[in-house]
């Protein structure tokens, strides 16, 4: 693709990638997604702020055909989707100073096989004057690695933000105006990228609070026209308050624990309590950890295989207590055919949360009368959880 023009002297060179359908081994992309790069043409100097995917090198080789001289390559980022052309791009522009954040510095060595020499880090706060256009350089660590840092083009109020304030989506569309139609997208990405990390993307909003800003331009998805919205969107999802709603992963193998399953949902929508429920093998993940983004619950929900929880279920745990969502009770329910500790063990999964274990709730085979009665109480329990937080009256 050709360099599309964002501002005069503001052109974006990257790549869109409507085909690819997983990231990192792991995170389904049902709307592909794109590697952003973006080109600015000073008076004097001419600098690109970050590269692309390998994969997609040859779009931005292309779209650099008529650029015969780059002074500066900006690397605010060193995950490969980023930073991955940056060898290719030495060698075609071999005047061309690499610029990084220091804890960059090395990780561009390990990870690209770099000399350090070839990097010369810039410290936060620094400008970099290219003639008539100023690029100020702003840590703004773990979003999503601890190297990161975003760029600021003073004169055109432009944030290059690389991973935050991105979305996972592949589109022509150049810009975004307010946040409604790229909401799930964007939402999704924090979920996945962002969300173990909330109180320092808290930080980093801080830090940019006082920044007079007209347009974010991401490193995957399209640019925002309206900053004001995708900000306090980040705002909400990084907020300590949780939402009144359970998120429950769950798995059934011959039928009990959906018996179970459907009882809870029942018990707790009467109790004005909303529930996002998630039938693991069958699950989108990335909906599963957006739910997570807002849940003040989550209920795990599956069979015993084998003493543990089935596999299936210890996925989503395994998720969650990565993604250390804000919840703040957590229960599991379930079912055993002769033996197991399923419960022990899917509590043992999540000890990153910070959460409040309620009583679990294990039945052998079918549940019965009684069982279904724990269930209500669990559910009144949850409500009153949620009411102590606020979120339900
Ligand atoms: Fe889009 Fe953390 O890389």
């Amino acid at each position: 693709m050709k360099p599309r023009q964002i501002v005069p002297g503001v052109l974006a060179v990257g790549a869109q990638d409507f085909d690819r359908r997983l990231f990192d081994a792991l995170i389904p992309l049902p709307d592909g997604t794109s590697y952003n790069a973006y080109l600015v043409q000073g008076r004097d100097k001419t600098a690109l702020i970050d590269a692309v995917e390998p994969a997609m090198l040859h779009v931005l080789k292309d779209g650099l055909n008529d650029v015969p001289r780059v002074d500066y390559l900006i690397s605010n980022h060193t995950e490969q989707d980023h930073s991955g052309g940056i060898p290719w791009l030495l060698e075609r522009y071999p005047q061309a100073q690499l610029l990084a954040s220091a804890t960059a510095k090395p990780m561009l060595v390990d990870h690209l096989g770099l000399r350090a020499e070839q990097v010369r880090t810039v410290a936060d706060g620094e400008r970099l004057d290219l003639g008539g256009r100023t690029l100020r350089f702003i840590t703004t660590p773990w979003v999503h690695w601890p190297e990161t840092m975003s760029t600021y083009l003073e004169e055109d109020r432009i944030l290059f933000s690389c991973d935050w304030f991105g979305s996972h989506v592949a589109t022509t569309d150049l810009f975004v105006d307010g946040i409604e139609c790229i909401r799930q997208e964007a939402k999704r990405y924090y979920a996945e990228i962002m969300m173990p990390f909330r109180k320092i993307v808290r930080q980093n909003l801080e830090k940019i609070k006082d920044l007079d800003i007209s347009l974010i331009a991401p490193s995957h998805g399209p640019i925002h026209k309206d900053p004001g919205s995708i900000i306090q969107a980040y705002r909400d999802w990084t907020d300590d308050r949780p939402h009144n709603l359970v998120v429950l992963p769950w798995v059934t193998m011959h039928g009990s624990t959906a018996l179970m399953v459907e009882h809870l949902i029942g018990a707790l929508v009467g109790r004005g309590v909303a529930v996002a429920p998630f039938n693991m093998p069958v699950t989108d993940i990335g909906k599963l950890a957006m739910a997570l983004v807002d849940a003040a619950t989550i209920v795990a929900a599956g069979p015993t295989v084998h003493v543990g929880p089935h596999p299936a279920l210890f996925n989503a745990l395994i998720l969650a207590n990565a993604l250390r969502p804000k919840a703040r009770v957590a229960a599991v329910i379930g079912t055993y055919g002769w033996a197991g500790k399923m419960a022990e063990t899917a509590k043992g999964a999540l000890a990153n949360l910070k959460v409040e274990f309620l009583d679990p709730v294990i039945c052998k085979g079918l549940p019965r009368p009684a069982d279904l009665e724990a269930l209500d109480r669990l559910a009144e329990a949850i409500a009153g959880r949620h009411r102590e937080l606020g979120i339900l009256s």
